[in-house]
């Protein structure tokens, strides 16, 4: 799928869950704020390690860093959020949240995808399309299960595959 049409997805997903969390009440806004948590941090993420150093080099009316630095707003904004979710700040963090994270979607979609637009054909903005769902793919299987220092140690002694013997599979049997 073509990349500008991936990234408005995510945009038009974080927009609805900022949306969902306003209007949640106390004891949905947990699981709200962890979706919303995990879907900003992989589409920030995939941003910064795969569509800027891709774009960035053949960018000419604009420039990426300062789409990055908005990253920087998100997050802080954000982590302020964390422990107000049953607090009375909550609904003046969420809009602080709101605010940052609708001012980078539209800086985006009206300044950098249009400049991506012109100096990228579609051919390759579908490629860039494909590396980024993949890359949005392996983050949600690393955050589904968890961080790496939580996992289960595989068994280092067990033996995973016999020895195989190519040659025995080429003889049918008789
Ligand atoms: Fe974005």
């Amino acid at each position: 799928m073509n990349a500008l049409r991936v990234l408005m997805s995510h945009h038009d997903r974080i927009e609805g869950l900022l949306v969902d969390l306003s209007q949640a009440v106390e004891l949905a806004r947990e699981a709200l704020f962890r979706d919303l948590t995990r879907s900003l941090e992989r589409h920030l993420e995939v941003e910064e390690t795969v569509v800027f150093p891709t774009v960035a080099p053949r960018l000419i009316l604009v420039k990426a860093a300062p789409f990055a630095d908005e990253h920087k707003d998100i997050r802080e904004a954000l982590a302020q959020m964390g422990g107000t979710l049953s607090g009375p700040d909550f609904l003046r963090k969420l809009e602080e949240l709101h605010d940052v994270v609708v001012r980078h979607i539209s800086d985006e979609e009206i300044e950098l995808f249009a400049e991506v637009k012109r100096r990228f054909d579609v051919d390759e903005l579908d490629e860039l399309g494909e590396r980024i769902e993949q890359a949005m793919q392996a983050m949600q299987a690393m955050q589904a299960g968890g961080p790496l220092e939580q996992r289960p140690e595989p068994h280092a002694e067990q033996e995973l595959e016999p020895e195989e013997e190519a040659e025995n599979h080429a003889e049918p049997p008789e």
